[in-house]
């Protein structure tokens, strides 16, 4: 099955080519599918931009267009309208010839409807980053959208035939990991004092309570350093009794939050507060630190940054990963995404690329000098702006100008914003990261040999691998981070990695917006906190069950389910009805959750589209039983003469088409809209003519092979969309 549209284009190109001469030849041909299907399957709009190029009347053009077209095989004779669009209809007899075409299926999980793959020139290595939550904190509503979109994109670019790298650029570095080893620490230590984990909720209860005065604060805190102070002074090195036990300890994330949270709470309450008792001392480097520091203090020594062997704050650093990936990947599973251990690549991957400042203060150049090589004043052009990196109170930063020199992006003084690359007291951010990243995914050493200035860049680098010389990087990333990756793209093309040959790679921000409550505030449970994905996803799966359960009571109801079909129905339309709730959305805009809307028997969700799938297989089924038709129908011809019939021939057509629209424009509610649309024409079409009861054999064989066609483009559809489909229900 071949994209119709792009059959359309090429028709048309080639008469455009034939109307103007060589001059029209790439000129985009400007179809679109008809708004009305009174006018036609197809609309054709060139002659209007192509009138003006010309200083020809449009309708002129329109009409020089038509005869170029001559006695077309795919369109019957066009028609011009208005000013000059040209509406076209296909053939009926093409739209049966090419359904016709479609080989049966000889093995549903790999059937394609005879779709074909993109191959050689045209076929990119693409990666999604996606998902990408962060160590040691809860994986929230908005990961679940990158999680739930990203897989879809990754789908259906995999589908299309390009090669697909998923990345789960996990936030597993930084500063906040200090705090976390040092929850590890609490972990470890508290048995000694005797303290369990909920006496640490009750520290961090009351030092968040705002009706908490000053000085109760203060003596809490102190007597908070008194404990952490004896324990650091049993074992000052660690080597007694937090190694040993973190070794034995499998902390899960339940236990690991609450302590990171005390440690948070504790840090934040101790800023700022001069006292001496809030000194913690260690005798066995001879130094104190603040309360309010320690954290900053251990994320130095996990980077390495101290003189001292970082092999315990590694090993802690590694078993928060591991507690926050067990929850991960329990979500994913039950999600039923593609996501694995292996797509796992978090920020800590990236860190070799960096800069480093060595103990004794020598600075080791990474990516942050190679930027500033590259971009140094008058800095280079790239999207219509200058990107120029300089120095910017102490901390390194990328202003992108226009080509006035005015500020492309302001605070909220109207001063300049720049993106900030390295802070003054020379530690890397989140941007920073996200440019070395970039430098791997689009380098390579052979298709994309990027010229590096930094000897100790390049050799890094290639320990890494050399890149992964990407010709697409899409981020599904929420929103709000749309500022850091509209700077940090014309950075990323300033620097020239991005040139591949004569192509630029393509980086692209799939951005969304929140999941709102049906109060319009941000999806929280009813105590206040934030939803947890796990019991969101369970409540779905019980609810589902409901659902069908109460199906199943319907006297009217067409099948007989046993408790494990039940079960596995609950499951895929459960987790579906989220899904789809969120994909069939235009992924910029917020939307209400809903567990009603979501789980309508009617309407643009998953349990209609599973409905629709399995009352065809349904139908099908009868069929097969009531009469022996298998060979007839797999090569039945198909005859298209009810409105219905055509319509609905025409949809399942539309597949390819679609697939390539949310490939191009990775907007996942294209592929709601078609499959929704495409059951709506089934409906239709199941309505005005007869299937089982069709006037003669060949109607019969010609509408059960239609019926088996609409339910493979269903099926289809639905398994990019990562839903599985359901033969009864
Ligand atoms: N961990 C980040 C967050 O939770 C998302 C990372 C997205 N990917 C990226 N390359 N910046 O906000």
């Amino acid at each position: 099955m071949q994209s119709l549209i792009s059959q359309v284009r090429n028709e048309i190109a080639r008469a455009l080519v034939i109307a103007i001469g060589e001059d029209a030849r790439g000129v985009d041909p400007l179809v679109k599918p008809a708004t009305d299907a009174k006018f036609g399957d197809y609309q054709c709009n060139v002659a209007m931009s192509l009138g003006k190029t010309l200083g020809r009347k449009p309708r002129d053009v329109a009409q020089a267009v038509v005869d170029g077209l001559g006695d077309s095989t795919l369109f019957e004779a066009p028609e011009i309208a208005g000013p000059g669009f040209i509406n076209l209809r296909l053939r009926t007899e093409r739209l049966s010839t090419s359904l016709e075409e479609v080989p049966s299926i000889a093995d549903v999980e790999s059937d394609r409807l005879g779709i074909s793959l993109v191959t050689g020139e045209e076929r990119r290595r693409v990666i999604v980053d996606y998902s990408s939550p962060n160590v040691a904190k809860e994986m929230h509503v908005g990961h679940l959208r990158s999680t739930v979109i990203g897989d879809v994109i990754a789908r259906v670019i995999a589908f299309q035939g390009h090669e697909v790298i998923r990345q789960n650029h996990l936030g597993d570095w930084g500063t906040q990991f200090g705090m976390v080893i040092l929850a590890l620490w609490h972990l470890c230590m508290r048995k000694h004092q005797g303290e369990s984990v909920e006496d640490f909720q009750g520290v961090t209860a009351k030092l968040t309570d705002p009706t908490l005065d000053a000085e109760a604060r203060l003596s809490l805190l102190k007597q908070r350093a008194r404990i952490h102070q004896d324990n650091l002074n049993r074992d000052p090195t660690g080597d007694v009794e937090f190694h040993p036990y973190l070794t034995a300890l499998e902390p899960s994330f339940e236990t690991l939050l609450p302590l990171y949270r005390y440690v948070s709470a504790i840090e934040k309450a101790a800023k700022g507060l001069s006292d001496e008792a809030l000194l913690i001392h260690n005798s066995e480097t001879g130094q104190s630190q603040h309360l309010s520091e320690l954290s900053r203090y251990v994320a130095a020594m996990l980077q390495g940054k101290t003189d001292r062997s970082n092999e315990q704050e590694r090993a802690a650093w590694f078993k928060a990963k591991e507690a926050t990936l067990v929850v991960c990947s329990g979500i994913y599973r039950q999600l039923g995404v593609l996501l694995e251990d292996g797509d796992i690549c978090g920020e800590s991957f990236y860190q070799p690329l960096l800069h480093e400042i060595e103990v004794n203060g020598e600075r080791l150049p990474g990516v942050v000098d190679e930027v500033k090589l590259i971009l140094a004043p008058p800095g280079k052009e790239a999207d219509g702006m200058r990107a120029v990196c300089r120095e910017d109170q102490g901390a390194i930063c990328v202003f992108l100008e226009k080509p006035d020199g005015t500020p492309c992006f302001k605070g909220p003084e109207g001063d300049a914003l720049p993106m900030l690359i390295e802070k003054s007291d020379g530690a890397s951010l989140y941007a920073t990261t996200d440019i070395a990243g970039i430098l791997y995914r689009v380098a390579h050493a052979t298709e994309n040999p990027v010229q590096l200035h930094i000897p100790r860049l390049r050799e890094q680098l290639a320990t890494l691998g050399g890149g992964l010389g990407a010709d697409r990087v899409i981020y599904v990333v929420g929103a709000p981070q749309k500022l850091h990756f509209q700077m940090l793209f014309p950075t990323a093309h300033a620097t020239g990695w991005t040139r591949k040959g004569d192509r630029s790679v393509q980086l692209e921000h799939v951005a969304f917006g929140s999941v709102l409550g049906e109060d319009r505030k941000m999806l929280k449970t009813r105590s206040g906190d934030s939803i947890k994905l796990k019991s969101l996803l369970d409540e779905a799966v019980d609810r589902a069950r409901n659902l069908v359960g109460d199906m199943q009571k319907d006297p009217n109801r067409t099948t007989d389910l046993s408790p494990e079909e039940v079960e596995n129905v609950a499951n895929i339309v459960g987790i579906g009805a989220v899904k789809y709730a969120d994909l069939c959305q235009n992924r910029n805009t917020d939307y209400v959750f809903s567990w009603d809307k979501m789980l309508a028997m009617q309407g643009n969700t998953a349990p209609y589209m599973l409905y629709a799938y399995a009352r065809i297989r349904s139908i099908y089924r009868r069929g097969a039983e009531s009469a022996p038709f298998d060979a007839d129908v797999r090569n039945a011809s198909l005859q298209l003469n009810e409105p219905a019939e055509r319509d609905l021939a025409l949809a399942v057509l539309r597949l390819p088409d679609t697939i390539d629209a949310v490939g191009e424009q990775l907007m996942p509610n294209y592929l709601c809209d078609y499959l929704y649309g495409l059951a709506g024409k089934f409906m239709v079409f199941y309505e005005n003519c007869s299937v089982l009861k069709a006037p003669d054999a060949a109607t019969y064989a010609s509408r059960m092979r239609l019926c088996d066609l609409t339910a493979r483009a269903l099926r289809i559809g639905l398994s990019l969309l990562g839903i599985r489909t359901l033969e009864k229900m």
